[in-house]
């Protein structure tokens, strides 16, 4: 038997034919913070590039992601006031309602995720109501609250809601909430696998979410724990979720591609801000070479599985791809 072990070369033009993954900027999710005020674009320290952002500069923002091809946003809201069940995040007038009210109103065309959480709205700073008794998150008074909060984000004119607290039986709730009220045709993208991580602590810089007292170990899933991380999307799936969430993405690649393979939805990662951190801070040292390693972590969440990219490098992204970076 004839065995040829020398492989033909492949010039360019094959190379691109054949390639296996490829990062559109189609893929994207763009976060935003939000907060109220007028002319306010704050930029995150820990996120050179990120912004805290009034709603009128928000709106701005919106233009200039349509251009760069980008039509789809997650909003996450700083109210002005916090209290210990997150008002703020059950109003109508709350920072959240007004801001996908405004951007629907300016911007039809965009898409608008709502994040359903309540740290960064809580004064104690975790995902939910607090039990006096034991100072841990109430599950069940917690996911009450969080029904009440879809209902707001759903009729300000969200067009995808994407709890993040990992409360059990959150979709189940939210689905039923959202289907009671006439909403029947609003996706849930549930952050079905998230992990109680390290990567969070920018974020909770700019979203002043970070905990007064203990951690949410508790209701956030152990880094080291395989099959319970898959288990909590399998079970994402079963209650009604549309899309299945991975987050960090990074360190847990190896979890997108099993959840990928042992389900059947669409599946998101979230490339957290502690990832844009360590990328941003060693290209702005040359310690890198900023736009290949971005665009290489890109393909690689693509090639785990991912459908759906939420990254604070979108906006960089979508400028390589317009000048043919691959
Ligand atoms: C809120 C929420 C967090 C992130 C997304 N939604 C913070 C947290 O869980 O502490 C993190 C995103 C990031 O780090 O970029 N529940
Ligand atoms: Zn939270």
């Amino acid at each position: 038997m004839f065995q040829r072990f020398r492989r033909t070369r492949l010039n360019n033009h094959l190379r691109a034919l054949v390639r296996e993954t490829s990062v559109s900027v189609d893929d994207f999710i763009y976060p935003l913070f939000v907060r109220f005020g007028k002319g306010i674009k704050t930029e995150v320290a820990s996120m050179p590039g990120v912004f805290q952002m009034s709603i009128d500069e928000v709106l701005k923002e919106c233009e200039e992601l349509k251009k760069l091809g980008i039509f789809s946003i997650i909003l996450f809201g700083i109210p002005d006031v916090k209290d210990s069940i997150g008002s703020d995040a059950l109003c109508e007038h709350g920072i959240i309602a007004s801001s996908v009210k405004a951007i629907k109103e300016a911007h039809p065309d965009m898409f608008v995720v709502t994040d359903l959480c309540f740290c960064e709205y809580t004064d104690h700073g975790h995902c939910g109501i607090i039990d006096e008794v034991n100072e841990t998150v109430n599950n069940d008074a917690t996911l009450e609250i969080s029904a009440q909060q879809a209902i707001v984000h759903a009729k300000a004119g969200a067009d995808m809601i994407a709890p993040s607290g990992m409360m059990d039986g959150i979709i189940e709730t939210l689905r039923e909430a959202l289907d009671g009220s006439g909403y029947e045709n609003l996706p849930i993208m549930s952050y079905s696998t998230k992990f109680a991580s390290g990567y969070y602590g920018p974020f909770r810089d700019v979203a002043e979410s970070t905990p007064s007292f203990g951690d949410r170990s508790s209701y956030q899933m152990d880094p080291a724990n395989r099959r319970e991380a898959i288990n909590e999307s399998i079970s994402d799936e079963a209650q009604g979720a549309d899309i299945l969430m991975v987050k960090p993405a990074l360190a847990y690649l190896d979890i997108v591609r099993e959840i990928k393979d042992n389900t059947s939805l669409p599946m998101a990662v979230y490339n957290v801000s502690g990832e844009y951190a360590m990328l941003k801070f060693a290209g702005m040292n040359n310690l890198i070479d900023y736009d290949r390693v971005v665009m290489e972590t890109m393909i690689a969440f693509k090639r785990a599985g991912a459908d759906i990219i939420i990254s604070y490098h979108a906006k960089e992204v979508a400028k390589m791809l317009q000048k043919g970076k691959r």
